[in-house]
């Protein structure tokens, strides 16, 4: 590419955000994507209120965007420390909000398995009850994490959202009864929503702790701590990886989308290129025997194919494109070179 970059939609609606100060709430804030979230909604002089529990997120998540975006920026932060369960805490935290960015959850298909109980009550109750306070207090706009998860035994490749298939976790019944719930409110009670269908998220402040931590802070971990990584299945189940850039992007579009047929939709997030679990492992080995002059020439060990697992996914990110103006900025080579160094440096504390 040379010469001037067009200008995109998301330069404009940052252009906006610069020139006007909005009040959002975003739910999960002390997690991976919530705090990106805070962090990109601070940079751009808004209000922010965070509310979570710290259930599976951390203090030092808020302590490092508090730091990324310096004092000044930062004191447009507060912080609710509450649980969605709680119908009261959703109601206090909603009220005087002109945006909701409903981030808080229990993510991990294997977390639902072991515990479905928990992982309904936060994800079903506690977003009915965060839906009922931003209807209650008029919220501009609720838009909240989906899942590609959503799309379960549905075979067809790339997905598209109109097509989905039977839920394979009791994680993906959640994430789908999440989009029943919005489509249904918005019918009865005229809220505005808009559904994100993340497909695997990866980056900075991704948690690489815990049995339920996500493939790449987890390969990470073992490779710099010359421990085998271990794959489920044979490596050629693939992914839409996607870089949390372009994740943080799709949710300010949303939030501000005006393109008549954008609201009240549900839409995948994600690059639409698929990788396998091979190739990822090939190009974070790339990325670290620099480094880590151990990992030259080492191979994966493989075991069983994991439960609930969905064997190929990748998004088709028009519907994105064409009514969001969503245009991803990062390719899963650009986002690991920008996430290594983070996943190196904390992951190197912990171990
Ligand atoms: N990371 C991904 O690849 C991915 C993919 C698809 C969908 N999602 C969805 O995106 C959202 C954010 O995921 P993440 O990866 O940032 O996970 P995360 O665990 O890092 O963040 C979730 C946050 O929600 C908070 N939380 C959990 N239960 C709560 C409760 N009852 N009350 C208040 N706060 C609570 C946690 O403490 C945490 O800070 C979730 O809804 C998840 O299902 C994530």
């Amino acid at each position: 590419m040379g010469g001037e970059r067009a200008v995109s939609k998301f330069d404009d609606v940052k252009a906006h955000l610069r020139g006007r100060r909005y009040r959002w709430l975003v739910t999960g804030a002390a997690g991976f994507i919530g705090s990106n979230l805070v962090e990109a909604l601070l940079g751009l002089g808004q209000q922010v209120v965070g509310l979570d529990n710290f259930s599976t997120g951390h203090r030092h998540n808020l302590d490092e965007v508090r730091g990324a975006v310096g004092e000044r920026a930062w004191s447009g932060f507060r912080l609710v420390e509450g649980d969605i369960r709680d119908a009261a805490t959703c109601a206090q935290a909603c009220t005087g909000i002109d945006y909701v960015l409903h981030e808080a959850a229990l993510g991990s298909v294997s977390r639902s398995i072991e515990d479905p109980q928990r992982t309904h009550d936060t994800n079903v109750t506690g977003f009915l009850n965060m839906l009922l306070a931003a209807r209650n207090a008029q919220v501009a706009r609720f838009v909240y994490a989906a899942s590609s998860s959503t799309y379960g035994d549905d075979a067809g490749l790339p997905k598209i959202e109109s097509r989905i298939g039977r839920p394979l976790s009791p994680y993906a019944v959640t994430k789908y009864v999440n989009e029943l719930y919005a489509e249904v409110f918005a019918r009865c009670y005229g809220i505005e929503t808009i559904g994100l269908r993340y497909f695997n998220v990866f980056g900075r402040r991704q948690d690489p702790q815990g049995a339920y931590a996500a493939v790449i802070p987890q390969w990470v971990a073992a490779m710099i701590g010359d421990r085998p990584v271990l794959i489920n299945g044979d490596g050629e189940t693939s992914r839409d990886f996607c870089f949390i850039d372009n994740v943080v992007q799709a949710n300010l579009l949303a939030a501000l989308a005006t393109a008549p047929g954008a609201v009240n939709c549900v839409f995948n997030v994600a690059l639409n290129q698929r990788t396998s679990l091979n190739q990822l492992y090939r190009m974070m080995r790339a990325l670290l025997q620099e480094r880590f002059p151990h990992l030259r020439g080492r191979e994966p060990q493989y075991q069983q194919f994991r439960a609930g697992d969905v064997r190929h996914s990748q998004a088709d990110i028009t519907r994105a494109r064409e009514l969001l103006g969503y245009a991803p900025t990062h390719t899963i080579d650009a986002g690991l070179g920008e996430a290594m160094d983070w996943y190196v440096q904390h992951l190197a504390k912990a171990s």
